[in-house]
């Protein structure tokens, strides 16, 4: 028994990108519905990124998805930077007038599912996505299977792939799932989470000789922290001692330890797929691009994407004209290219290679001086950490 359904808009993924997408649609009176493979309780609890820039608290505020961003969300005014013992804080509020919030990822799922939910949207969890045919068309479809495990074909204007890193949608658009521009990082983040109060009042980028350390916060009570590690590292191999010796050497001392009650590996990865778009086939957020941790710029980049192409596709059901849509592709990449540099710049900046010489450690070292010591230096961190302004058709 195959299920059918039609719509404008098919988004495949229910995570920032594609349920900020299908509501932003929704206050546009254009219809969506969007589909996961995972279940909502899995959405709503995987532990992610943290940090939301300038913009896209305005964004969730000013278009009715978040209230609760402000009232449990934490405002930071600057970062810590810390190298050969000293802490140099980038003031976020004096040198741009601009702040980020620390609000958990899975917190802004929540407040989007509620809002798709409340606002009658439709969000099919449960139900994967195995292929889109005819893009080229103007009756693309979404072919997968449902939560009943049955056939599920779904027809509509456009097809919007916003599945994450692992995107289905990418080999439509590109020709292959991995097709695009790739850079891979000979290190990665070994992260915990940890019962424990802040250690310190904003986040602390730590660049030691023993490796980066980052001191992240996720509530009161529990606190976000990662260590440079090896990309092959187990994370099951350290103890919560060792874990913490590490951590405190980093940094200088200071941290209140607590439980470790989760490990985790993140891989550093740049890509760029080569192509956003084929025909009426489009991508978003992570299945456009993946960014290293290190500018906390994930989240917010897939922001950006959708409020562009909300107003591309509202322009097109207003007018009839596919202009915004053929220059969605260009207009995103420039912030997704400037948030690649920034991403890129914040980690060869902060992490040593494992094969760096003498001369790259005291180089790296030279970049931090410059860039601490200098207010327009410390001009460029703070304006790319809040985010620029988030372009619109
Ligand atoms: C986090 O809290 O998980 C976090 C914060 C800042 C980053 C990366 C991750 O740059």
């Amino acid at each position: 028994m195959a299920s059918t359904a039609r719509t404008q808009v098919a988004i495949i993924g229910a995570g920032p990108a594609g349920l900020m997408l299908s509501h932003l649609l929704h206050r546009a009176g254009i219809h969506s519905i969007v589909i996961d493979g995972r279940s909502r309780d899995a959405i709503e609890q995987t532990i992610r990124a943290g940090i939301l820039e300038n913009g896209t608290v305005d964004l969730l505020t000013s278009a009715d998805v978040s209230q609760r961003v402000l009232a449990e969300g934490h405002r930071h005014d600057g970062i810590e930077l810390r190298f050969e013992g000293t802490g140099h804080r980038i003031d976020f509020a004096d040198l741009v007038g601009r702040a980020v919030w620390l609000y958990p990822q899975h917190e802004v799922l929540k407040d989007l599912i509620a809002a798709r939910l409340r606002d009658g949207g439709e969000v099919r969890f449960e139900s994967t996505a195995t292929e889109i045919m005819d893009a080229d068309s103007d009756a693309p479809r979404v072919i997968g299977t449902g939560a009943d495990g049955h056939l599920l074909k779904i027809t509509a204007d456009f097809v919007i792939g916003a599945d994450g890193s692992q995107s289905i949608a990418r080999e439509t658009v590109t020709g292959s799932r991995t097709g695009g521009h790739f850079r891979e990082y000979p290190f990665a983040w070994f992260g915990i989470l940890t019962e424990a109060p802040p250690s310190a009042p904003e986040l602390i980028y730590s660049a030691s000789p023993h490796g980066f350390a980052l001191i992240s916060q996720r509530s009161d009570t529990v606190q976000r922290m990662y260590l440079q590690c090896d990309p092959e590292l187990d994370p099951a191999s350290m103890s919560d001692p060792e874990i913490w010796d590490a951590l405190q050497t980093r940094v200088g001392g200071g941290l209140i330890e607590g439980p470790i009650f989760q490990r985790d590996v993140l891989r550093f990865r740049s890509f760029v797929a080569h192509r956003l778009r084929r025909g009426r086939a489009f991508l978003v957020g992570d299945a456009a691009h993946t960014v290293p941790p290190t500018g906390a710029k994930g989240l917010n980049l897939a922001v950006a994407d959708v409020l562009l192409l909300s107003g591309a596709l509202q322009s097109f059901y207003e007018t009839g004209s596919e202009a915004h849509l053929d220059a969605y592709p260009e207009r995103a990449l420039d912030r997704i290219w400037r948030a690649q540099h920034f991403s890129w710049w914040m980690t060869s900046m902060l992490h040593a290679a494992p094969d760096a010489t003498e001369f790259d450690l005291q180089r790296r070292f030279g970049e931090l001086h410059s860039v601490t010591s200098s207010r327009a230096g410390r001009t460029y961190l703070a304006e790319a950490y809040t985010g620029w302004p988030l372009a619109t058709f």
